[in-house]
């Protein structure tokens, strides 16, 4: 006997108390832990999961787990013990067949949906969804499984190409290749970076843009009753080795580019469905879009949103999975400085949070990791101010004042 799944319905109920809206996270980041205290704001029943203790997300829930996510098991178990009503996947790692399980079984809704976070985990499914069913623009590609198969498919793709694990994040096992003579380096590398030693690669042709985008897209119940589509200010950003180091609010775009990484948005997340934030990422080349992938879920980059729009995208995925209506509207032109660790130690500290808050119109938010990495991501300042410009200056500058020392 299966037992009916615990509906989401627009009524909000009382947290810890047997009327209680209740939302399970799997991973408990810097992006769980701004939804989760969305979720708390509405009175919402908020679980956080993550692979280790004290994660960000855990400091602020309700109540905690640390599984492996990885392990359908692990996962399968923590849901049938909480029975939440919604389960929200904050990382691409997580044991997705376990998902479809739960959705099947009608255990939860899974956000946006367990196909969705199938798709998305991996390069490959997510890659033809968008070339090949719904016939979008993307950098030409193949997949290889082996040396010699990358040697064969680069000779189609030509130099430089990207070459990059299909089950990674964070530019993990990726790297730009100019010639034949670095393929083995860059083989080995993806082996080495993929998440799970999985032994695929894409071969992505280099787009050669002017510049790229996330495209914050939401699905919400709109007042039709049905979902609607709504799209956020572009977000413009900056990475390096694979990781988002700044982002701004708006990205200025000719309307042509505009319109079109809109429609590319919308089909994307119309083919994923569900409700909730995606994190679409465009390639743009004067009015030429080409799609790149997409998270369902926020994204790193829309951290610059809790400063620029009305509602950040965590407010606005809250709402989203919730059933409640969302308003996408931009304030004031933002920018976003990622704090890195630059020190391997735990429980470090940071001095100057005075001298950058000093900076006019500036947060600064410190995640809390109980670990510091060298290139690990501790915190990040947003900035506002009348121009993009001014915003981006305010906010790296920010963002370097701010020193993590050793305790
Ligand atoms: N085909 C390409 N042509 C040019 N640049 C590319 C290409 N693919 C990736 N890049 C650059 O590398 C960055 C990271 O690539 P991608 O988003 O595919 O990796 P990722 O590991 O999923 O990163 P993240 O998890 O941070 O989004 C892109 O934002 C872009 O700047
Ligand atoms: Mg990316």
């Amino acid at each position: 006997m299966v037992s009916p799944r615990p509906r989401i319905s627009p009524r909000l109920g009382t947290p810890l108390s047997p009327s209680a809206t209740r939302v399970l996270l799997l991973g408990s980041g810097e992006l769980g832990k701004e939804v989760t205290i969305a979720l708390q704001r509405l009175g919402v029943e908020v679980i956080a999961v993550d692979r280790y203790a004290d994660a960000p997300g855990h400091q602020v829930a309700h109540r905690t787990h640390v599984i492996d996510m990885g392990d359908p098991e692990a996962v399968l178990a923590v849901i049938e013990a909480e029975r939440p009503h919604l389960v929200v996947p904050e990382i691409e790692a997580i044991a997705t067949d376990a998902l479809a399980t739960v959705e099947q079984r009608g255990l939860a809704e899974v956000i946006p949906t367990a196909r969705a976070t199938q798709l998305t985990m991996n390069r490959e499914g997510i890659r033809r969804l968008a070339a090949e069913e719904l016939g979008l623009p993307t950098s030409p590609y193949r997949f290889a499984n082996s040396l010699d198969e990358v040697r064969v498919v680069t000779e189609a793709i030509g130099f430089p190409c990207v070459i990059k694990p299909v089950m990674s994040s964070s530019g993990k096992g990726q790297s730009t290749v100019r010639s034949a003579d670095d393929l083995n380096a860059a083989w080995e590398y993806a082996l080495a970076g993929g998440r799970i030693n999985h032994g695929t690669v894409i071969v992505e042709g280099f787009v050669d843009f002017d510049y790229e985008i996330t495209q914050l897209t939401v699905r919400a119940v709109g007042e039709s009753g049905e979902v609607e589509t709504y799209f956020c200010e572009p977000i413009g950003h900056l990475q390096r080795d694979g990781d988002y180091v700044e982002s701004w609010q708006p990205q200025p775009m000719s309307d042509a580019a505009l319109a079109r990484a809109r429609e590319v948005a919308a089909a994307v997340t119309g083919a994923l469905g569900g409700r909730g934030v995606f994190g679409v990422e465009l390639f743009v080349k004067g009015d030429e879009v080409y799609f790149s992938e997409v998270s369902p879920r926020p994204h790193d980059t829309g951290l610059v949103t809790m400063g620029s729009q009305r509602y950040s995208e965590f407010e606005l995925h809250a709402r989203a999975i919730l059933g409640l209506p969302v308003d996408v509207e931009q304030l004031r032109p933002g920018a976003s400085a990622v704090i890195y660790g630059e020190l391997d130690a735990p429980g470090i500290a940071f001095d100057g949070v005075a001298e950058a808050l000093r900076t006019p119109e500036t947060d600064v938010r410190l995640f809390g990791k109980p670990e510091s990495f060298l290139r690990r991501r501790m915190g990040v300042a947003v900035s506002t101010g009348p121009d993009v410009h001014t915003a981006r200056e305010r906010a790296t500058r920010a963002a370097s004042l701010v020193r993590p020392v050793a305790p």
